[in-house]
């Protein structure tokens, strides 16, 4: 089966539907998305979107933070164009229905956030829903639209590049590396569809789940960064995996963020003693940027033997934390814990992931017609640390970018049919008895990667897990190459391929800085290292 489309997204988050929704206004739009549309980390976003509204605040301010977050690899020049386009962006989302809180009172202002590393308030927050109020608005939005078709329970495989379209005789002048599309599996029927696209934008989100502990959904197994990096495109600083200090810890609670907003509001940190630790380890305690506060918990509990922290936010009054986080509040209370009378137990764990494909200002990769925005892409915006909620940020900046940008590669090809792709080739497939060592390959990288490419490294950590990942990909060539693709199998792949990206970005960067931290080199060098780590096929 083919499907022809002027723009394949794949990917229907914040970057996708915004990417999307943008890009209706010049041709026919696809998306594909690998669950239930609305499975992705910008469902579950609490914190809010940073951006400039407060008029005591200035961009200044908040470049400033960022590249000061960054630890010195953030791209100026990236820095002020998403940050300067921020609040048209955010405002663009009010006008489709967005509701962000607002000041008590007639003509209240936005009611603005503060989180680590901001020297600010200037978080933009739907209370700690704002996820899933965008999403819910962007989906809406997306689905009265004519031009867009969304596609559930498609996981794109693979691209459909130009190279595999001259070996099969499709294409003979075309002289560029060009992108035509993806390979996608309709899990529903089972079948590989061939999606024949003018313009493909890769809009994956994270890969948590390449980690053990996590905060990130079950869809973020790096997908985007795995398919690109098949494809010849660049990978960049994947060694930059960013743990948020403060999940939930529980036995049953599974991925439960505790949204730094609550620092941001007062909460703090104690350990099993009951001592405020944050201020032996940094001036601004609480609000010191991720890398530092997690790395902080990290050290707490290495000396302690303790499982986990707590985060405590009971000295402010019950009315204010309900109203505040009403969502923290019921779930931890489902848990047994309420929050407004006690601690909270937390712990850090994988959240979001700085590199991935390397872009342009406009989100262009190195693949001709190929883009990739928000989680997937490495623009240069979060350097070695991302700054607390310019994630959404960039996404919708990015977005907006790439959709005007495309649309210029469409004008080029307008009138030229899409050469009829290549159809997927399944091989000598068959299907496998065996797929329990999928599940045991998955189970084995998420904690060889937690216990050895986590917070704090080593080199020897490092080459011990790199050993590891080989023999893990040698056996998945050949599951992969005997067996009908399952979205198991698929991820499997893919995980064990983003689990090597990092690890290789780690063993290459020798130093430590922003989220990247080796025991072996503890020093940041910026003789040598003011530089990404870029890896490609
Ligand atoms: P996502 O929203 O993750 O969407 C990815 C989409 O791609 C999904 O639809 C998924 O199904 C699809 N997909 C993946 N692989 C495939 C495939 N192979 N084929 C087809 N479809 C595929 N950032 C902030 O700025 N502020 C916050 O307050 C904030 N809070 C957060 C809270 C949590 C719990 C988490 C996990 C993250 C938070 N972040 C926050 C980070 C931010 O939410 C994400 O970085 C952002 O939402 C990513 O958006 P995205 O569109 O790139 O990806
Ligand atoms: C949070 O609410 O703590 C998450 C914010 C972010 O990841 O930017």
């Amino acid at each position: 089966m083919e499907v022809q489309t002027d723009f394949l997204v794949i990917g229907s988050g914040i970057a996708g539907l915004s990417f999307a929704l943008e890009a209706a206004k010049f041709g026919s739009v696809a998306i594909v998305t690998k669950k239930e549309k609305t499975e992705g980390s910008t469902n579950y976003a609490q914190g809010g979107i940073a951006s400039v509204f407060d008029p005591e605040d200035s961009f200044e301010e908040h470049i400033k933070d960022t590249l000061k977050s960054g630890d010195g690899l953030c791209r100026e020049e990236t820095v002020k164009m998403v940050i300067r386009d921020g609040p048209k962006r955010i405002r663009e989302l009010m006008e489709m229905g967005v509701h962000f809180s607002h000041q008590a009172g007639p003509g209240g202002r936005l009611d603005l956030g503060r989180e680590g590393g901001h020297s600010r308030r200037r978080i933009v927050h739907t209370k700690d829903l704002t996820g899933r109020e965008v999403e819910h608005i962007l989906l809406a939005r997306a689905e009265e639209n004519r031009n867009i078709t969304i596609y559930e329970n498609h996981m794109a495989i693979d691209l459909i590049t130009r190279s595999k379209m001259l070996k099969q005789g499709i294409i003979t002048r075309e002289t560029e590396e060009t992108c035509w599309g993806a390979y996608v599996l309709d899990a529903k029927e089972n079948c590989v569809v061939t999606f024949a696209a003018h313009v493909t934008i890769l809009a994956t989100g994270g890969a948590g789940k390449v980690y053990l502990y996590t905060s990130n959904p079950d869809i973020a197994t790096g997908d985007g960064v795995a398919i690109g990096y098949r494809a010849g495109v660049k990978v960049a600083n994947m060694e930059f995996v960013q743990f948020h200090p403060t999940c939930l810890y529980h036995p049953v609670a599974k991925n439960f963020l505790i949204s730094e907003a609550v620092r941001g509001e007062g909460g703090i940190l104690l350990n099993g003693r009951g001592d405020r630790f944050m201020e032996r380890y940094h001036p601004s305690k609480e609000l010191a940027t991720r890398d530092v506060v997690a790395r902080s918990i990290d050290m707490e509990l290495k000396k302690s033997g303790d499982e986990c922290v707590y985060l405590d936010i009971s000295h402010r009054p019950p009315e204010f934390i309900k109203d505040r986080f009403p969502h923290i509040y019921e779930t931890c209370l489902n848990f047994g814990i309420d929050i407004t009378t006690e601690p909270i137990p937390v712990v850090p764990a994988a959240h979001y992931m700085c590199g991935g494909l390397l872009t342009d200002l406009v989100g262009r990769t190195n693949l001709g017609n190929l883009y990739a925005i928000g989680e997937v892409a490495c623009t240069g915006l979060h350097g070695a640390n991302r700054l607390a909620s310019n994630s959404l940020l960039e996404a919708l900046v990015f977005a907006r970018r790439a959709a005007h940008s495309s649309s210029k590669d469409l004008e080029k090809r307008k009138g030229e049919p899409l050469p009829g792709a290549p159809r997927w080739d399944s091989g000598n497939a068959t299907d496998s008895e065996e797929l329990v060592v999928v599940s045991h390959n998955w189970d084995e990288i998420r904690r060889f990667m937690w216990n050895y490419v986590g917070i704090v490294r080593t080199n020897k950590r490092l080459e011990r897990a790199r050993r590891r990942a080989e023999i893990i990909q040698g056996e998945i060539k050949e599951y992969y190459w005997n067996f009908t693709v399952t979205r198991d199998l698929l991820e499997l792949r893919n995980i064990a391929q983003v689990a090597e990206l990092i690890i290789e970005c780690a063993l290459l960067r020798k130093e430590s800085r922003g989220l990247h931290y080796n025991l072996d080199y503890p020093r940041r060098d910026d003789r040598y290292w003011m530089r990404d780590t870029v890896v490609w096929l």
